[in-house]
């Protein structure tokens, strides 16, 4: 039997942000979060286990892995053990977006493996199963394993298995809802979420009001979705990326991921709010920038954002779906 499988999973954008570990080995957060799954911005991964492989092979985006980058290595190795099986792996993997910029690729990356290896394993899990799987990889990929509007549930079991995410509504919900990416560097972030996030928990002296504060932004923001309130959403979910930043910022040492562009946008922003024009923003970890809006604003926005000094260029997602199998490989 061949086991081999591809997958195709779509990155996610958090509306409340998941930032800090109560235990980083099982990747189980302080609190909960909430994003929205983005149609066209997706990785496509295939998994192939064979005794033809004497050693494990990563490709990522044409470049081989060298050492255990993002704990993938672990991570396919506990498929393995949960499948019973020993024969080595290749994997082949490709964004359609650039990665490490605060953009969420490991979401859809770790959702794309943990649903392509199970299955090439031969393991067939319910999505629930694979978002606490792939939560184990990286803890945002558990929300991409669902579309549409979802929420990553914290749990408060020592062992994860109430760590998980639900859909709340899927991509059809709400299909005026737009986020445009707005890339002002393809470069690498110095600081990875997985360390900044420890230091924040150490160190942030502001540690405690966030947790106290997120509870009510996620209950608004989720209300908010269920009432297609556009200024409700964005207000909150603006406001909650501030928070996250401040918290960043207030870190000893300081995280500042935000690059003179990323003010440039905010700034401009605020201004066309001002005039009238229905638009929020919201950053990740990150320089990149995205802009939360509704379709019938979003040519005049993209335009906009466009024409502003350092941006590079935008990628316009709306409500995407579920990580999926496809009937494609990669190699
Ligand atoms: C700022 O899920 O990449 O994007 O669990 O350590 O792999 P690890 O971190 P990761 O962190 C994402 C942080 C964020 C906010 C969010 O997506 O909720």
């Amino acid at each position: 039997m061949v086991k081999k499988a591809t997958a195709l999973a779509n990155a996610n954008i958090a509306l409340v942000k998941y930032w800090g570990k109560r235990n980083e080995e099982l990747i189980l957060p302080y609190n909960s979060s909430i994003s929205m799954t983005c149609d066209g911005l997706f990785t496509t991964t295939t998994v192939e286990f064979s005794e033809k492989y004497k050693e494990d092979i990563i490709i990522i985006n044409d470049e081989e892995l060298k050492k255990d980058e993002k704990n993938i290595l672990s991570h396919l190795e506990k498929i393995r053990k949960m499948a019973g099986i020993k024969e080595r792996v290749k994997v082949v993997s490709e964004s359609n977006f650039p990665v490490a910029a605060g953009l969420a690729s490991s979401a859809s990356g770790l959702a794309a493996l943990t649903l392509a290896a199970t299955k090439a394993a031969g393991l067939d899990l319910n999505q629930r199963e694979l978002s606490i799987l792939a939560r184990q990889g990286s803890g945002s990929a558990c929300r991409s394993i669902y579309g549409g509007f979802v929420e990553w549930l914290k749990g408060e079991k020592e062992d994860g298995s109430n760590s998980y995410a639900n859909q709340i509504v899927d991509k059809n919900y709400w299909p005026e809802f737009r986020i445009i990416v707005t890339i002002l560097t393809e470069a690498k972030k110095k600081i990875s979420s997985r360390a900044g996030m420890v230091q924040t928990v150490k160190t942030c002296p502001f540690y405690q009001g966030w947790l106290k504060t997120v509870e009510e932004d996620l209950k608004i923001v989720k209300e908010a979705i269920l009432q297609k309130d556009f200024p409700k959403l964005g207000a909150q979910a603006e406001y909650n990326c501030l928070k996250m930043h401040a918290l960043m910022m207030t870190t000893k040492p300081s995280i500042i991921y935000w690059r003179p562009a990323t003010m440039e946008v905010i700034q401009n922003v605020l201004a066309w709010r001002e005039e009238g024009l229905q638009c929020y923003f919201t950053i990740d970890a990150g320089p990149n920038i995205k802009v939360l809006c509704l379709k019938k604003d979003k040519k005049e926005i993209n335009k906009r954002l466009l024409r502003l000094e350092g941006v590079i260029k935008t990628i316009i997602a709306k409500p995407g779906d579920d990580a999926k199998i496809i009937d494609k490989y990669l190699f």
